[in-house]
């Protein structure tokens, strides 16, 4: 009889069934947020540099993401490939998290220093020059286009805000460690980086 007297309310089931749902989703998402595995730094991983912050802004506004995902996922034929596969303790300075959804080119969580700062520039004005086959867009005008200091500087501060141990003599020299860097020079610094912390790990 009870289940009718809901079956025949419509509001009040979808209340009920939201209720029912949220439940499912509290008991998830909840302890996460107090587990040490997904809210602090694995061993190594720290801040990025004033240079690779501005590199990593680079990457979103681009939209990189829309083909590469940054998120090995714990299986042979992944791990194989890319290398270690990628833990939550990893990305706590990532904001927003780079893990995409979409590989239209390969996953780059890994991609640091397996290729010189010349092929990473030379792949990023004329992909096909170096890939023949490639179908990524060419970002030219990243060699044109100049970090702006001050940006960063007030991004780190931002960040700092927000829990990323960022010292008082590193915000002070991220203007001077970015002067005269092009956004090309800084995404390179970013990508170089990628993962080379969590190479000999697994
Ligand atoms: C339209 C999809 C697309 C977009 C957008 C794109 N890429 Fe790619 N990318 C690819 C494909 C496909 C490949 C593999 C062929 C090649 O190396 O060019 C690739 C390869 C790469 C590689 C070499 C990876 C490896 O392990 O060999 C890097 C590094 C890279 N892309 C960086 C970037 C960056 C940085 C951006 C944003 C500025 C970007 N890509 C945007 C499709 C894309």
């Amino acid at each position: 009889m009870r289940h009718e007297t809901i079956e025949k309310r419509l509001n009040l089931m979808m209340v009920l069934i939201v209720v029912a749902i949220s439940i499912g989703g509290l008991v998830e998402i909840v302890p996460l947020m107090f587990s040490a595995d997904a809210t602090e730094p694995d061993e190594n991983i720290v801040p990025y540099s004033a240079l690779r912050l501005a590199g990593r802004d680079v990457y979103v506004s681009e939209g990189c993401y829309n083909c590469h995902s940054q998120m090995i996922r714990p299986f042979r034929s992944e791990t194989e490939r890319y290398g270690p596969y990628t833990t939550a303790g990893e990305t706590v300075y990532d904001r927003p998290f780079q893990f995409g959804s979409k590989r239209t080119g390969p996953d780059l969580a890994r991609v640091g220093g397996r290729y010189s700062d010349a092929w990473q520039r030379l792949h990023l004005t004329d992909p096909r020059a170096l890939v023949p086959e490639s179908n990524m867009p060419a970002y030219t005008w990243l060699a044109e286009k100049m970090v702006d200091p001050e940006l960063v500087t007030t991004k780190m501060q931002a960040l700092r805000f927000l829990g990323h141990p960022y010292s008082d003599e590193e915000i002070a020299a991220a203007a001077a460690a970015v002067t005269g860097k092009t956004e090309m020079d800084a995404l390179i610094a970013y990508l170089q980086e990628l993962g080379t912390n969590r190479r000999n790990r697994r």
